[in-house]
């Protein structure tokens, strides 16, 4: 199959039988595109039916090295002929070239391992707070963090107590307190939410949900240096924009900021396990002790291994390079619409937020169109389209990709 072969339609029985089971059993809390995937490869996802798709989403950025790249799958298959969990209450072997490795990437002295991303920003929010009452001095209960508004970082009870989706939200309280929300881009507005009692600011270098929104690019120098300015820890939350998506290893990379914390996840995990991780200096991790947090998951064998396959490749560099290359080319090609029914292009990297002209249609409907001649993208916001490949698409396939865009368009 070439990649013009591409569906003419999503039906099918296999499809019909598989999304009927789901609807049924599963809780309803997605709204997928009605695509049913039986296997994957590189940038590639094939459905039930036998139909090919271009995989534009790359599972939200945890399919950055693409489907069971050779390298991360090796590692897996020979893990998982020797040991895969033994908990944090024995040592295992790989634990510790995972975290050396990973914290020598990231330029910090420690690692948390954890599981999913809500995950590790719950946990940073947790030694942030530590960090507040051990070292800083801020009494008990008393330690406010500031966050951006339109953030998203992820789903449980505290996490969501700073969204400002109201689906996020709706019927979920009571929240937990201690957070302030100011305009994502706004420097004199974070310098007027922080006070003696600020323990953090918690940011993505580029609002990831909320459209991929890049900030004025004097704000993360800023915000770096009023974290400095006030002893307030400033939180990178690079779980979707770190790891080679944006061109470089880490969003914050762009404009030269170091943040005291790295929160990383999805793509850590090479696409095969939920693996993810605080990464700071000894300072702000050494605040923890035993009992004081965990997980029996966390930094498991089998996750250590891929993460350090991971950080392997992350060394070379190669992905960083071909995220920056191909994105210049994917985003030349992207504003080349502006005008023709594409309003806005965002991102850097293969990751580009698309606004389309409203009156044409919504965003879920030109998904829907793009998944019919066998593109997978995701809309958010309205009329905003994501186009995040894994970074092992080609030129030539990305050029296909905006082909179909242009005729979804133009009809
Ligand atoms: C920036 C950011 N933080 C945190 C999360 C939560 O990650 P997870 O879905 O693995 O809990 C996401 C997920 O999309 C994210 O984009």
């Amino acid at each position: 199959m070439t990649i013009l072969d591409h569906p003419t339609s999503l039906a099918g029985d296999e499809t019909e039988n598989a999304i009927g089971l789901v609807e049924k059993y599963a809780a309803q809390n997605y709204s997928p595109l009605p695509v049913v995937a039986a296997s994957a490869d590189g940038a590639w996802i094939t459905d039930v039916e036998g139909r090919r798709y271009l995989d534009c989403l790359a599972a939200y950025s945890a399919v950055n090295f693409g489907h069971r790249n050779p390298e991360i799958t090796a590692t897996a298959h020979a893990q998982l002929d020797t040991v895969t969990l033994v908990s944090r209450a024995f040592h295992a072997a790989n634990l510790g070239p995972f975290c050396a490795g990973l914290a020598e990437l990231c330029g910090k002295d420690m690692v948390l391992p954890m599981n999913s991303g809500a995950e590790a920003v719950e946990s940073g929010l947790k030694v942030a707070r530590k960090w507040g009452a051990d070292v800083k001095g801020v009494s008990e209960g008393r330690a406010n963090i500031v966050v951006a508004e339109n953030n998203f970082h992820g789903r449980t009870i505290s996490i969501v107590s700073f969204s400002s989706d109201p689906t996020a939200r709706g019927g979920f309280g009571p929240f937990t307190p201690g957070f302030r929300a100011v305009p994502f881009g706004d420097v004199a507005a974070l310098a007027e939410a922080i006070d003696e009692n600020t323990v953090a600011v918690l940011l993505e270098p580029i609002q990831g949900e909320a459209g991929i929104i890049v900030p004025p690019d004097d704000y993360l120098p800023a915000v770096r240096a009023l974290c400095t300015g006030h002893n307030v820890l400033m939180i990178a939350d690079e779980i979707q924009s770190g790891l080679a998506r944006t061109g470089y290893t880490f969003a914050c990379d762009r404009w030269g900021v170091v943040p005291d914390v790295y929160l990383l996840g999805k793509a850590l995990g090479g696409g095969v396990v939920p693996l993810s991780a605080v990464v700071a200096n000894r300072d702000v991790l050494g605040v923890l002790h035993p009992g004081e947090h965990g997980s029996t998951f966390g930094g498991n064998p089998l996750a250590a291994a891929i993460g350090t396959t991971v950080v392997a490749m992350l060394a070379r560099g190669e992905f960083q390079a071909r995220s920056a290359e191909l994105g210049a080319h994917l985003h030349g090609r992207l504003r080349d619409l502006i005008g023709d029914g594409v309003i806005a292009v965002r991102g850097f990297g293969l990751w580009a937020g698309v606004d389309i002209e409203p009156t044409l249609a919504t965003g879920k409907e030109i998904s829907l169109r793009l998944a019919e001649r066998g593109v997978l993208v995701k809309d958010t916001h309205g009329s905003t389209l994501r186009f995040a490949p894994p970074l092992v698409i080609t030129e030539q396939e990305i050029d296909w990709v905006i082909d179909q865009f242009v005729a979804v368009l133009r009809a």
